[in-house]
């Protein structure tokens, strides 16, 4: 009777037990699948940090968190995102001794903290207290440290017991990923801008010392050589042809200049890779407008515009482009225009997985695509660009350097004609 009792009471303590454990793997499996779409969506990093560390409070059933970033040189934790603590500054920063960072780094998985073992993982020296964690993560991704996420107390101030670590320790392989990569763009990123920002001090910005700096982008990879001092020809002479001031034309060849900036940041293979990208690869090249974006934007350009094209020149009119899937009435002309040129340069160039389009093609492929993708009036100038080199009265050619006009004026005519009654018969339309 006794034993059936006992083993009654050991099948119910274990039936308990598993459901507790089955509970907690639903919330770490809820948990990945939030954070996949968190990592791979172009946000910016501050958003998926808060994210991030969302997702592993809830597997750890934790009430207060903190993901911090690591700094080596000097030393230190910073914070990128902090949950829950009733006091927390924002940004968050433990400096940290070399016993510290050799602690962190040695850790072989989460730990849950003591009154002994404060002093072994963290410093009293930053602007928060090292007490308010009770376990503590690093983030490590290849073999070095990237970043620590502590918790602070669970509800009714339980422990954190070894399943909680587990769901964290899954969890924290992934972030410690994101994490490396975001400090890697940065690192290249910081470079770049310091750069800038010397070259600016230095001569102030004129062409010359721009065209080196497109040229400079461009010898990423063969196939993209000489793309961007075509893309800001192109700019420039799309706005001379609609008629805007010198100044203007002068900030469009810059804006196209500068406009793939961010490619510094994109991995070297992915330009020369023959057939489709991955999505993850797409990610990451879709990613070199955020990058640049953070590039430019701390660069004082005597042309406000600049930050806006580097970050905008993938938007498409329809709202299906990217970052930030804008649409034709949010976009400012000098996007619209460094786009356009951006499109046409690629499509008249030599793809891995395609031959060039000739320019007849491709001026055929963007009045096709107008209103939808690209800005009549856009087109319209840089179809009277083109004509002006078919009939030989550019002074400098626009196209001369590489390709060749094959395409006759009266077949541009024909094609300005085509667009011209696209852009009535849409406006009849919306009336
Ligand atoms: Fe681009």
């Amino acid at each position: 009777m006794l034993r059936s009792i006992c083993s009654g009471f050991a099948r119910t303590s274990s039936v308990a037990v598993q459901t507790t454990n089955f509970r907690r793997l639903l919330r770490t499996v809820e948990a990945l699948s939030e954070l996949g779409p968190a990592l791979t969506a172009e946000r910016e990093f501050s958003e998926t940090s808060r994210l991030m560390l969302s997702a592993i409070m809830e597997a750890a059933g934790a009430r207060e968190g903190a993901l911090f970033l690591f700094n080596d040189k000097p030393a230190m934790l910073s914070s990128a995102a902090a949950q829950g603590f009733a006091l927390m500054p924002d940004p968050a920063f433990i400096p940290l001794l070399p016993k510290h960072a050799h602690a962190l780094s040695a850790a072989r998985g989460p730990v849950v903290l003591n009154a002994s073992t404060y002093s072994v993982f963290l410093s009293s020296n930053g602007n928060v207290a090292p007490d308010l964690f009770k376990c503590l993560a690093p983030l490590k991704a290849a073999g070095k440290l990237a970043g620590v996420v502590a918790l602070g107390r669970r509800p009714g101030d339980v422990q954190y017991e070894d399943d909680e670590l587990d769901a964290m320790e899954l969890l924290c392989s992934y972030v410690a990923l994101a994490v490396h990569n975001h400090a890697l763009t940065q690192t290249i990123a910081q470079r770049v801008s310091e750069n800038l920002r010397l070259m600016a001090s230095l001569h102030g910005f004129y062409d010359n010392a721009l065209e080196a700096f497109a040229t400079a982008i461009d010898v990423k990879h063969v196939n993209i050589h000489g793309h961007s001092l075509r893309v800001g020809r192109y700019a420039a002479a799309i706005g001379e042809a609609m008629g805007m001031e010198p100044g203007e034309v002068a900030a469009l060849r810059s804006a196209g200049y500068l406009h793939d900036i961010g490619k510094v940041a994109v991995d070297r293979r992915l330009f020369g890779k023959p057939g489709a990208l991955d999505p993850e690869e797409f990610r990451e090249m879709a990613d070199h407008t955020v990058v640049g974006h953070q590039i430019v934007s701390s660069v004082q350009f005597p042309w406000p515009k600049i930050p806006e094209a580097v970050r905008w020149h993938h938007e498409r009119s329809d709202g299906t482009g990217y970052p930030d899937q804008l649409s034709m009435n949010d976009l400012p002309m000098p996007v619209r225009i460094v786009g356009l040129a951006d499109s046409f340069d690629a499509m008249t160039t030599i793809r891995p997985y395609r031959e060039p389009l000739s320019v007849g093609s491709a001026l055929t492929d963007l009045v096709r695509l107008s209103p939808q993708k690209y800005d009549p009036n856009v087109v319209q100038a840089l179809l009277i660009q083109v004509r002006r080199d078919s009939v030989g009265s550019n002074r400098t050619p626009l196209l001369a350097d590489r390709i060749s006009v094959n395409i006759a004026a009266g077949d541009i005519d024909q094609l300005a004609a085509t667009l011209q009654h696209k852009v009535s018969r849409a406006k009849a339309y919306s009336v």
